[in-house]
């Protein structure tokens, strides 16, 4: 094992995308931020250095961060800011993962620029998949400038492709191929607030990992990838019906049930074929077909195919009992208008939009959670009541009942060392149905089973996947359905779970686990580095 070295200079630059400059926030002067490449079991040092005029924290989306929270990165849960002008080193291992994760920024939104691709290169004696060249990683985007669910436009590594007003010739990436080849495709849904439907004309994509972890391989002509998630694709440059254009569109689309405004448009980058003739009409190459919009059916199916390996060498060790059972209720809802946002209270009725888990929205502490964790100060900062259920159950895909205002505060479940836990994430349909991926920190969960509807415990439990369920960093709630997770808290620390959705983040779609100390010294949160920022 190595340890590799990267430096973060948090600056801001000038970008140039449709017409429009704009100076934003970047890692190194560029957008996209830089490639992080280690190799499994390798110690990862990655020093950043603040020069913005504003806080900045960087998370390793997925990155397990065994008894090393204090460099997982979500500012207020595991880490306060790094303020203008100063620095903080993360420094961790990467252990028992392999494939394709992303890094970004864990501040206020600035995840929208500030993020970029964390490959896991896998030891040569670990190869249950076709060694095949690497192509990407493929970063989606979303220019979100106008609000949620709004974007400017969906881009490929940051380039919106030929299909926006003032699309210019550099603002398309091609993805250059040799045909007769197979590709392993590196994608990662880097959206704000866009889950996406993602295809390639006249090809179909065999997915073999998710999240950095093998599944059983299966072949599929759309994919659909929530922000947060990633997925590794094997591509054979071998279009049917050839085709003597060989040069093909990949589009993004996104998949929502939001009513109202929202950018329906679909961005195209290039699949080039080698010796394919300079395209000029890049409008014009074939497209995929992609689902409608708010095809739930076609998502649901999709989502439903992920199966583990569950190999001799990669065995899923699915929890078949469990000790503490939660069920949360997860949506959005109303909230009493105290604070304006740009004059308004943006909800019904002069309310404010608030999302809520069991009704609790929230609230982010002023200090790090893990801070007063280690310290064992926990007043004044956060309570240890977070509830197990909804304080009332209603039919949460059903009509909802009147007063649906939600409660305020930073408050955690408390697990002993090695607990396995089952949630049942229940969405709920109180300001329409709504899909949320939801993602944990700190740790890989099973995705035990799935369903439209409300939940039933005597039925739906009896169903449950304990042989192959697929292991995920990040699962999206069903519009107006369920997902059951489990996973074992062996990872001691302060490991937030949060709606990867960031509007939703910041009305409140949040919760945190607070895992204790094991008896073993290896079972124990070790100490704050001596440069972790104070708040
Ligand atoms: Cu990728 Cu807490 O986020």
């Amino acid at each position: 094992a190595r340890t590799r070295r990267y430096t973060f200079n948090v600056t801001m630059a000038t970008v140039t995308r449709l017409c429009v400059t704009k100076s934003i926030p970047t890692v190194n002067g560029r957008f996209l931020g830089p490639k992080v490449v280690v190799r499994e079991g390798d110690r990862l040092v990655v020093q950043v250095h603040n020069n913005i005029n504003n806080n900045v924290t960087f998370h390793w989306h997925g990155v397990r961060q065994l008894r090393s929270g204090w460099s997982d990165g979500p500012s207020y849960i595991t880490q306060c800011p790094i303020r203008p002008g100063q620095s903080y080193a993360y420094d961790f291992r990467i252990v028992g993962q392999r494939g394709t994760l992303w890094w970004h920024a864990h501040f206020s939104w600035l995840r929208a620029t500030l993020y970029g691709p964390l490959l896991i290169l896998r030891r040569a004696a670990s190869l249950p998949v076709p060694q095949a060249p690497h192509r990407g990683p493929l970063m989606l985007g979303a220019a979100d400038r106008r609000g949620p669910n709004v974007s400017d436009a969906y881009t490929f590594n940051g380039l919106p492709g030929p299909t926006y007003n003032c699309s210019g010739a550099s603002d398309t990436f091609k993805l250059r191929v040799q045909p007769g080849k197979t590709y392993l495709l590196r994608l990662v849904n880097a959206a704000l607030n866009d889950e996406l439907f993602f295809a390639v004309a006249n090809h179909t994509l065999t997915v073999v990992q998710a999240d950095a972890s093998y599944v059983k391989p299966f072949t599929a002509d759309t994919l659909v990838i929530s922000p947060g998630q990633t997925m590794d694709v094997l591509l054979t440059a071998a279009a049917s019906p050839s085709s003597p254009a060989a040069a093909f569109a990949i589009a993004v689309a996104p998949y929502t049930n939001t009513v109202g405004t929202f950018d329906n448009t679909t961005a195209i980058a290039v699949l080039e074929y080698d010796g394919a003739p300079q395209q000029s009409a890049l409008r014009s190459l074939p497209r995929p077909a992609l689902p409608l919009y708010n095809d739930t059916g076609a998502v649901a199916n999709f989502s439903a195919r992920f199966r583990s390996l569950a190999s001799a060498q990669y065995p899923a060790h699915v929890p078949r009992t469990v000790d503490r059972r939660f069920f949360f209720a997860v949506g959005l809802g109303a909230d009493q208008c105290q604070s304006r946002v740009n004059g308004t209270c943006q909800g019904p009725n002069g309310t404010r939009f608030a999302a809520s888990m069991n009704n609790v929205s929230f609230t982010m502490p002023r200090t790090s959670l893990l801070q007063a964790h280690y310290q064992r100060r926990y007043s004044g900062v956060l309570t240890a009541n977070f509830p197990a259920a909804p304080p009332v159950p209603f039919n949460y895909t059903g009509t909802p009942p009147n007063n649906t205002f939600v409660t305020h505060g930073t408050r955690v479940v408390p697990l002993n060392f090695n607990t396995t836990v089952e949630v049942v994430l229940q969405d709920t349909s109180i300001l329409g149905a709504e899909s949320h991926p939801l993602h944990l920190h700190g740790y890989d969960f099973f995705v035990v089973g799935q369903g439209f509807g409300n939940y039933d415990a005597n039925n739906d439990t009896a169903k449950y996947n304990l042989v192959d369920p697929v292991q995920r960093n990040t699962i999206s709630v069903p519009t107006a359905g369920w997902v059951a997770i489990r996973f074992v808290a062996d990872n001691p620390g302060v490991w937030i779970m949060h709606c990867h959705l960031d509007v939703h983040l910041s009305w409140g779609l949040a919760m945190a686990w607070l895992v204790n100390d094991g008896p073993l010294p290896n079972q124990k949160l070790p100490p704050p580095p001596s440069d972790v920022p104070r708040c």
